[in-house]
């Protein structure tokens, strides 16, 4: 069978074997799954690639099990790297940092930096401890669609283009979307990718560009990404009351102090707190896309500091495929 989920525990031993024999192994973070591989593993970084359909452009994160695995894959370990990872590691805070030679070009899409993170998740703590493998990972879906939150979105996205490929499954990702990215080359922290780590973006305070179209770039961030099959709009509510049709789905916000009302195939409710609206968003982006909506129309959620990686995240979701860079 090309795909196989097995509950962490059982399966640990197992993946750990996998990783030094150079195979991929999908492993929950405190994120999302990643499809991961020996970074050290040109080779084996290669099957990532194939298997997600991604572009060689888009570097990979690497993950370790501790500050001291980072630094060996450090060219540079500066004060700023230091200084953010004593402070949010173990956690969803990705830094990038110029590389060394162990870190084979095809991990970083032939540029000198390297993105590090330590997850806050035992099951992926465990396997970088045990195995001593730091392990390249993206997200494990494939090339521009949602990230997956589950063992089985993992399998659902990558089941007919993995070859052999072990999944972890260590249940629902408790924060739901993708780590904070920030570049730690030089002398103060510069965003790349707005994520779900508040204190980091509150510490940040004016050092760092908060949101918006101005955020530079990481290499091969596209404009459309973590998208469903079908179009997406967001909308402020009225618009969306307005504009709604048989066929449509839609993703609402439960109003603060009243329980969440029923789901239907084609209406999804989300916590009203940013927090737990983050957790649900991809599961339901996926449940609409499956229950074969012709449009997902997303209720407008909040502004403010803590809705930044939803708002980007929704943004890329809603970029019209013949936008793509
Ligand atoms: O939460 C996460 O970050 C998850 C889990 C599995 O750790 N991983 C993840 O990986 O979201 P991926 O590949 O889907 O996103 C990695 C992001 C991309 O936007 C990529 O461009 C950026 O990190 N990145 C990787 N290496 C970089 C580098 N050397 N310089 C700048 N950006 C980099
Ligand atoms: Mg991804």
């Amino acid at each position: 069978m090309a795909v196989r989920i097995v509950a962490a525990m059982e399966g640990m031993e197992e993946a750990i074997e996998r990783l030094k024999e150079g195979k991929l192994v999908a492993f929950p973070t405190e994120t999302v799954y990643g499809l991961g591989a020996d970074a050290r593993d040109a080779d084996a970084v290669a099957r990532i690639f194939t298997t997600k359909g991604r572009p060689a452009t888009n570097p990979l994160i690497v993950h370790v099990a501790d500050v001291a695995a980072a630094r060996d894959l450090a060219g540079e370990w500066t004060p700023v790297a230091d200084e953010l990872a004593a402070m949010y590691w173990p956690g969803a805070i990705t830094l990038v940092v110029r590389k060394t030679d162990a870190i084979p070009a095809v991990v970083t899409a032939g540029g000198g930096t390297v993105a590090l993170r330590v997850p806050d998740h035992p099951v992926a703590l465990e396997m970088l401890r045990r195995s001593g493998v730091p392990v390249a990972a993206p997200s494990a879906n494939r090339s521009e669609q949602v990230s997956p939150t589950t063992a089985q979105h993992v399998a659902d996205s990558l089941g007919q283009y993995a070859d052999d490929l072990l999944i972890l499954d260590g249940g629902a990702c408790r924060v739901g979307i993708e780590s904070t990215v920030v570049d730690a080359t030089g002398g103060t922290p510069r965003l790349l990718r707005p994520g779900m780590m508040h204190i980091f973006h509150a510490n940040a305070g004016e050092s760092v560009p908060t949101s918006g179209d101005d955020t530079p770039r990481s290499p091969g961030q596209m404009a459309r990404h973590y998208a469903p099959a079908v179009p997406v709009h967001v909308l402020p509510a009225k618009r969306l009351r307005k504009d709604r049709v048989a066929g449509d789905g839609v993703i609402q916000r439960v109003v603060v102090g009243q329980p969440a009302p029923e789901p239907s195939s084609n209406v999804q409710w989300l916590p009203p707190d940013p927090d737990g609206y983050a957790a649900g968003l991809y599961t339901a982006l996926r449940l609409l896309d499956a229950a074969g909506v012709s449009r997902i129309l997303v209720e407008e959620p909040p502004r403010g500091p803590r809705w930044d990686a939803i708002h980007d995240r929704l943004r890329r979701a809603a970029t019209p495929k013949t936008d793509v860079q």
